[in-house]
């Protein structure tokens, strides 16, 4: 007996050292911890139960039969984070690179189905060179498999990706189908083709990290959702967020103990927003107020940074915020902000996450950039994807509310439940010198008239009462008792139910 056990021990010894120590520590002199390490991170302590640890490829050309690695180049199983249960694969760069070949994927697709069955999220810790040359068409279909059960999973658990490597080809293709991608600075890279054969093709001289690094990929791409400084940063901050999170569609969030008073008055709100209506000031000093123990965890921080998206709690509860930054482009709705947001949106509504809307916006961006750039098609998908969520909605809004824009940002007529404003608010059809000089253009000329008739037009509808006389907004609020107020809206929503009208799918404006 005591031979069989030692066998075992050293089987699974060989396994746990992966490509080798060698390869081990290039790992680390890269700053990168290995698969397993980054597991030990991510989980709490002892709970990874790992499967498939002695599967091996089974390529026998160019000279793969005596290259096998016990586990193929990806460790995968289950665990725990603070108690609740995730399925998890954690590719491994130190054996072929962590190249995904036929059994690599099948052991991706095998985590996959359970966390389906079993209804828990999937996170994915990639660092791989794509799919395994060696291998062919049978490491597309590889590939293939692990995508359809992404889209498969896409709504029902919440999917979670982190680059940790140079991910090319097939390897960014199925984090591009999960909910959040996150980065690691200075050593990962994703690209669907790599510098080398951009300079073949294109001759583009470009440099990996430029290319697909993790400044390009939160603030030009937008396909990374966010970047950490290295490994040990990042898997503690999917710990956080993993936290925010309901295991799948038909659970609810976790509701964690807090020790915040909900009915808390915050006095400075009443000083937030400046006399001068064109003055800007930060919309996170409000998202911080409302948050329990101001704790917030932002999605999407570097792109589009007018519109702000993330998670808070409130009375322990997750909330999702979608909030106008009049920091950034006066807080504009454009191209960029309306997909992340939509894209935000969306998710929450998939995962009963209900959506807390702060609105300060005056308007959709101008200009044929925006135009060109399909902003009609776009703006619709943040309009779309709040006619759309049946979650529980409270807006509120603190100063302007124009146009169009006022109907996309959680109105009262495309769902939202309860909708507040701030006595500074502003609720029109466009800015008051806008209005006046199309309502009075044969007075174009006359400045002083102009200004006249724009006083005039402020006076009238530069106040929330209009649309309160309408009862398109609920109450009037005091600034300093926002956290109260949206604490309690939220509370009275939360047996809330709509009941949605059979169909295959939507067309949303993609
Ligand atoms: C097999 C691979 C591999 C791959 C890397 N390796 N990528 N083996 N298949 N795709 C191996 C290397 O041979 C090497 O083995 C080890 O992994 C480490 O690789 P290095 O090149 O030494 O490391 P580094 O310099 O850090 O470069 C990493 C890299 C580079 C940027 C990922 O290896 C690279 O460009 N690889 C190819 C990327 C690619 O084009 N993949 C195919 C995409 S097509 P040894 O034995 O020396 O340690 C694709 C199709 C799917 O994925 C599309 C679906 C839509």
């Amino acid at each position: 007996m005591r031979a069989v056990l030692e066998q075992l021990e050293s089987r699974r010894e060989e396994a746990r050292l992966g490509g080798g120590l060698r390869r081990i520590e290039a790992q680390h002199a890269k700053g990168k911890l290995t698969a397993r390490e980054r597991l030990e991170v991510l989980l709490d302590e002892g709970s990874f139960e790992e499967f498939d640890m002695y599967v091996t490829h089974r390529a026998v050309d160019f000279g793969m039969a005596n290259q096998k690695v016990a586990g193929d180049g990806v460790v995968t199983g289950w665990g725990t984070i603070n108690g609740r249960l995730v399925y998890v694969f954690s590719q491994d760069f130190t054996v072929l690179g962590g190249s995904l070949s036929e059994t690599h994927a099948q052991k991706i697709c095998k985590i996959m189905d359970m966390a389906l069955r079993n209804g828990a999220p999937v996170i994915g810790l990639n660092d791989s060179g794509g799919a395994r040359i060696q291998e062919g068409v049978a490491s597309l279909a590889g590939y293939a498999d692990v995508f359809k059960r992404n889209v498969e999973a896409s709504g029902v658990v919440p999917q979670i990706s982190v680059i940790m490597g140079p991910c090319a080809g097939g390897a960014v293709y199925s984090p591009a189908m999960t909910d959040f991608i996150f980065m690691v600075r200075d050593t990962s890279y994703m690209f669907v083709t790599g510098p080398d054969v951009v300079k073949t093709v294109t001759n583009e001289v470009v440099s990996a990290e430029e290319l697909g690094g993790a400044r390009t990929h939160t603030q030009k791409s937008s396909v990374a959702d966010g970047a950490f400084d290295n490994d040990v940063e990042a898997l503690e901050e999917i710990r956080r967020l993993f936290d925010f999170l309901p295991l799948n569609n038909r659970d609810k969030p976790p509701v964690r103990p807090f020790h915040d008073d909900p009915s808390r008055l915050e006095m400075r709100l009443d000083t937030l927003v400046p006399d001068s209506s064109t003055r800007p000031y930060d919309m996170k000093e409000l998202i911080l107020a409302v948050a329990d123990e101001g704790d917030f965890f932002e999605v999407g921080e570097a792109f589009a940074r007018n519109l702000v998206t993330g998670f808070i709690r409130i009375e322990g509860q997750t909330v999702g915020v979608v909030a106008n930054q009049p920091l950034v482009l006066a807080g504009c709705l454009d191209i960029d902000s309306s997909r992340k947001g939509a894209r935000f949106v969306r998710f929450c509504d998939a995962f009963s996450i209900p959506i807390l809307t702060l609105v300060d916006v005056p308007g959709f961006l101008p200009g044929t950039g925006q135009e060109y750039g399909g902003v009609i098609k776009h703006g619709a998908k943040l309009l779309f994807a709040y006619s759309q969520a049946t979650v529980p909605m409270v807006t509120l809004i603190t100063r302007k509310a124009y146009g169009g824009a006022y109907d996309v940002m959680a109105s009262k007529h495309i769902g939202a439940d309860v909708n507040y404003a701030w006595p500074t608010a502003e609720i029109a059809v466009m800015g008051a010198k806008g209005a006046a000089e199309i309502l009075h253009r044969a007075e174009l000329g006359d400045a002083a008239k102009i200004a006249e008739r724009a006083r005039d037009y402020e006076a009238r509808f530069a106040n929330p009462f209009i649309a309160a006389e309408r009862g398109f907004i609920d109450e009037v609020i005091l600034p300093h008792t926002s956290r109260k107020r949206i604490a309690r809206a939220f509370a009275a929503l939360r047996r809330k139910t709509v009941e949605t009208r059979w169909r295959k799918h939507d067309t949303v404006p993609l």
